[in-house]
C-alpha cells in the first residue's frame, strides 16, 4: 500500500513566545501525532520532527514589552512547551529550536547556496524607519490602515481582518508600534526570492497533487492564479539568523525563510543524537521519502509556495508529498484570541483533566474541511457518552466478568454462532478501515470507526447475555467472553494512536507480554485461552458539570463583547459638510451577479440606476452568493471615478458595513423606492 520507503512528518514549529493552546493542537499537532503513531504501528520507517520557532518580530516585540531579552522569552517557552506537549502525549522523535548552532549554520548555508547560484535578487528599497528609536520597522513593527479593506489596525505583514498579506510600505497612515511615531522612509538593501520564476514549476508540482485536501489545493491555486512576486528574505533586525554576507551587517534572515529550514536542522540534530550524522540525508534528499507537513491553514502559503520554491531553488531536497492543513478550531462559538486570553491553554487543561479525552475530542471534531468549535459541554458529552459509556463501559464489563466468572483468565472458545462470527469479522476489518482513514488524513472518520467497534461490541455483549448463558450454556458464555476479551485486546491497539495513555492502561490490564508499541497494526496475535489477566481499572472517568462550569464562566467573561471597549474605534479625521455633499449616493437594483473568475472576494454586478445600466465590481463574494443579490435594492456611490479592477471596469461602489469580526451586511433601503433615488 505504502509505496514510500520512509516517511518524514513535521508539525509547524510553534513560536516560542507563548504557551500552546487548543487551536494549535487541533491544527498541527494532534493530527500529526495520531498519524505518526499509526505509521509506527505499521512498522514503517517514520521520523517525526518539530521544534520551537524562536525568531520573528512577535518575539522581539514581546521581549521589548516585558523589558527582557528575546533569549529569555524563547528559553522559557521552549521548555514550557516541551513539557506540555509531552504531558499531552506528543511523540516527536526530535524537538529542536531555531536558535541552535546547527540551525544557524544550516539556514545560512541554505541562503548562501541560493545566493551563489544567483537566484536571490538584491534590491535597494525605501522602507519605513522609526527615527526616534533609530530602527527599521519590518512586519509587525508597523500598524496602519489596510489598503484592501481599510481596517485601521492592520500589521505591516498582514491584515488580520481581511487576511491580505501586506508589506509595511503599503499601509495607509503607518505608525511605529514601538514609539507610535509616524515613520519616515529610508533606503535599505535586501535580498528577495523571485517567486515568480518558480510559478511554472510550482504549478506543475501542484497539478500532480490531486489527492491533496481541496481546501489546501484551492488556496494554493488561488495564490498561483494571482501571480507570485518577489519576496524579501532578509530583514533589518538584530534578533534572528545573521545574513551570511559582508554587505549585510546588522541584517537577519526573514523568519519565514529560516523557520521551515528548521525542519531540516532538527532532522540533522536527530541524526547526530542517533550517532548517525548522515542519516538525515535519507529523509530530506532521497526521492523515496514521503514528506508530510502538518499545519494550520494560516501557514499554507509558506509550506505550499514559499518553502517548496526555496527547496526547488536549492536543488538538493525533496518536496513535500502532502500538506494536510487544517482549518481553525473556534472556542464556544468565537474565534480564539490569545491577546484577550480567550483560549484554552494546554497546561491549564492538563491540571484538571487527562490528555486522552482531549485527544479524542480533537480527533473526532477535527477541523479537517471546515472550522469546528470546541465547547466544554460538547467535550463533556463526548467524554461521558462515548469514552466512558461506550468504550470504557465495554472494557469494564468484559474484564469484570472475566475476573468474576473465569478467575481472571481468558476462557476457551467453543462453537461459534452467527453473532460471534459477525463480531470477529468486525474485529478483522477494523484495523483496515481505521488505517485507511488515517492514511487519507481523515481523523474524524477514523476516530468514529474506533468508537463504532466498541459500540458494536457492547451490542454483542448485550445480545449474547453472558450473565444468562453462564448457567444455561457455559460453553457459550466462555465463547462470548473470549471474543469480548479479544475485542478489548484489539481495541487497546486501535486506541493507541488516538489515546496512548488509556491504550497503555488497557494493555496492562490485559497483562500481555511485549510492549504495546511493538505490536503490528494489522497483525495482532490474539490472546491465548488460559492467559492470565491483571486487575481491571476504570479507563475513563466521567466529567461532571462542576468540573467544566468554571471554565465556561471564564470564557464567557473573556469572550468578545458586542462593542468591545478594549479596542477604541478609530474614526477618520473630521470633514466639512461640503465634502460629504460631494458624494452622490443613489439607490440601485442588482440585475445580474456573477463570481469574478480567479478572485475569491469579488462579484461582478450589473445594476440598474435610474435609466442607466452599470457594472460594478464588489468585494462581497465571501459574504453573499450571487443569487442572493439578484433583485436586491442597494446603495451605491454613483459619482465615483470609474476604475479597472482585475481587468473589469467598475462604475461605482456599493455600501456595506463590516464589524470587527469580519461579518458584513449590505445597506439596503427599508422599503421599495425607485432606482436612482438620491440619498441625503
Ligand atoms: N511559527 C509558525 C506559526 O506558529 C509556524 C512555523 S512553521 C515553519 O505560525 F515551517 F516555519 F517552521
Ligand atoms: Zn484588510
Amino acid at each position: 500500500m505504502e509505496k514510500h520507503k520512509r516517511i518524514l512528518v513535521t508539525s509547524a514549529l510553534p513560536y516560542a513566545n507563548g504557551p500552546i493552546h487548543l487551536g494549535h493542537l487541533a491544527g498541527a499537532y494532534l493530527p500529526a501525532d495520531v498519524y505518526v503513531r499509526y505509521q509506527r504501528l505499521q512498522h514503517r520507517d517514520v521520523v517525526y520532527i518539530c521544534g520551537s520557532d524562536e525568531h520573528g518580530v512577535p518575539i522581539t516585540i514581546a521581549a521589548e514589552k516585558q523589558g527582557i531579552e528575546p533569549r529569555e522569552i524563547v528559553d522559557r517557552f521552549h521548555s514550557q512547551n516541551i513539557a506540555a506537549f509531552e504531558a499531552f502525549g506528543m511523540s516527536f522523535d526530535y524537538f529542536g529550536r531555531t536558535s541552535s548552532e546547527i540551525h544557524h549554520q544550516t539556514s545560512q548555508n541554505f541562503f548562501k547556496t541560493l545566493y551563489d547560484k544567483g537566484i536571490l535578487k538584491q534590491k535597494k528599497e525605501k522602507q519605513l524607519y522609526d527615527p526616534k528609536v533609530k530602527m527599521f520597522l519590518p512586519d509587525r513593527y508597523v500598524k496602519g490602515t489596510c489598503p484592501a479593506c481599510s481596517y485601521p489596525e492592520a500589521y505591516g505583514d498582514q491584515c488580520e481582518k481581511c487576511g491580505a498579506s501586506l508589506s509595511a510600505a503599503e499601509l495607509i497612515d503607518p505608525r511605529s508600534t514601538i514609539s507610535g511615531e509616524k515613520p519616515v522612509k529610508k533606503e535599505t538593501l535586501h535580498w528577495f526570492l523571485p517567486l515568480g520564476e518558480f510559478q511554472d514549476r510550482l504549478q506543475t508540482w501542484l497539478s500532480g497533487k490531486q489527492n491533496w485536501k481541496s481546501n489546501v489545493r484551492g488556496q494554493v491555486q488561488s495564490w498561483l492564479n494571482d501571480g507570485l512576486s518577489d519576496r524579501a528574505v532578509t530583514r533589518d533586525l538584530s534578533w534572528g539568523v545573521p545574513v551570511p554576507l559582508e554587505e549585510a551587517r546588522g541584517k537577519v534572515l526573514y523568519v519565514w525563510f529560516d523557520a521551515p529550514i528548521g525542519y531540516i536542522s532538527a532532522t540533522k540534530e536527530w541524526a547526530l543524537e542517533k550517532k548517525s550524522p548522515d542519516l538525515w540525508q535519507h529523509y530530506w534528499q532521497d526521492k523515496e521519502t514521503k514528506l508530510v507537513h502538518f499545519i494550520g491553514k494560516d501557514n499554507i502559503v509558506f509550506h505550499c509556495i514559499m518553502f517548496p520554491a526555496m527547496l526547488m531553488a536549492h536543488g538538493d531536497y525533496i518536496l513535500p508529498d502532502n500538506v494536510p492543513a487544517n482549518e481553525f478550531l473556534n472556542l464556544e462559538g468565537n474565534k480564539l484570541s490569545t491577546s484577550r486570553n480567550y483560549a484554552v491553554w494546554l497546561e491549564d487543561y492538563l491540571k484538571k483533566f487527562p490528555a486522552d479525552p482531549l485527544r479524542y475530542f480533537l480527533a473526532i471534531n477535527a477541523p479537517e474541511t471546515k472550522d469546528t468549535d470546541f465547547t466544554w459541554k460538547e467535550f463533556q458529552l463526548r467524554n461521558n457518552g462515548e469514552l466512558a459509556d461506550i468504550l470504557g463501559n465495554f472494557i469494564n464489563r468484559t474484564l469484570s466478568f472475566a475476573h468474576q466468572q473465569f478467575d481472571g483468565h481468558v476462557p476457551n472458545v467453543y462453537d461459534l454462532d452467527d453473532l460471534d462470527r459477525a463480531m470477529l469479522s468486525i474485529l478483522k476489518k477494523a484495523p483496515k478501515t481505521i488505517g485507511h482513514f488515517l492514511e487519507q488524513f481523515e481523523l474524524r472518520k477514523a476516530a468514529s470507526a474506533l468508537v463504532d467497534v466498541a459500540r458494536d461490541a457492547n451490542k454483542y455483549f448485550n445480545d449474547q447475555a453472558p450473565w444468562k448463558s453462564r448457567n444455561e450454556n457455559p460453553e457459550k458464555c466462555a465463547t462470548t467472553i473470549h471474543i469480548c476479551l479479544q475485542t478489548a485486546h484489539q481495541l487497546a491497539l486501535l486506541m493507541e494512536p488516538f489515546m496512548p495513555f488509556s491504550a497503555l492502561k488497557l494493555w496492562k490490564m490485559l497483562n500481555k507480554e511485549g510492549a504495546l508499541h511493538a505490536q503490528h497494526w494489522d497483525q495482532l496475535r490474539p490472546l491465548n485461552p488460559g492467559h492470565n489477566l491483571a486487575a481491571p481499572e476504570i479507563l475513563f472517568n466521567k466529567i461532571e458539570d462542576e468540573d467544566i462550569e468554571p471554565e465556561i464562566e471564564r470564557l464567557k467573561r473573556a469572550a468578545p463583547q458586542e462593542t468591545d471597549e478594549r479596542e477604541p474605534l478609530s474614526i477618520a479625521p473630521e470633514i466639512e459638510f461640503d465634502t460629504f455633499g460631494k458624494i452622490d449616493l443613489r439607490v440601485a437594483i442588482v440585475k445580474k451577479a456573477v463570481k469574478m473568475p480567479k478572485a475569491d472576494k469579488l462579484l461582478k454586478l450589473s445594476i440598474e440606476l435610474g435609466n442607466e445600466e452599470r457594472q460594478i465590481i464588489a468585494g462581497v463574494a465571501q459574504h453573499y452568493k450571487p443569487e442572493q443579490l439578484i433583485g436586491k435594492r442597494i446603495i451605491v456611490v454613483a459619482n465615483l471615478k470609474a476604475a479597472k479592477i482585475r481587468g473589469e471596469k467598475s462604475e461605482g461602489m456599493l455600501l456595506a458595513a463590516e464589524d470587527s469580526d469580519g461579518s458584513m451586511a449590505m445597506l439596503v433601503p427599508d422599503k421599495k423606492i425607485k432606482t436612482g433615488a438620491k440619498i441625503k
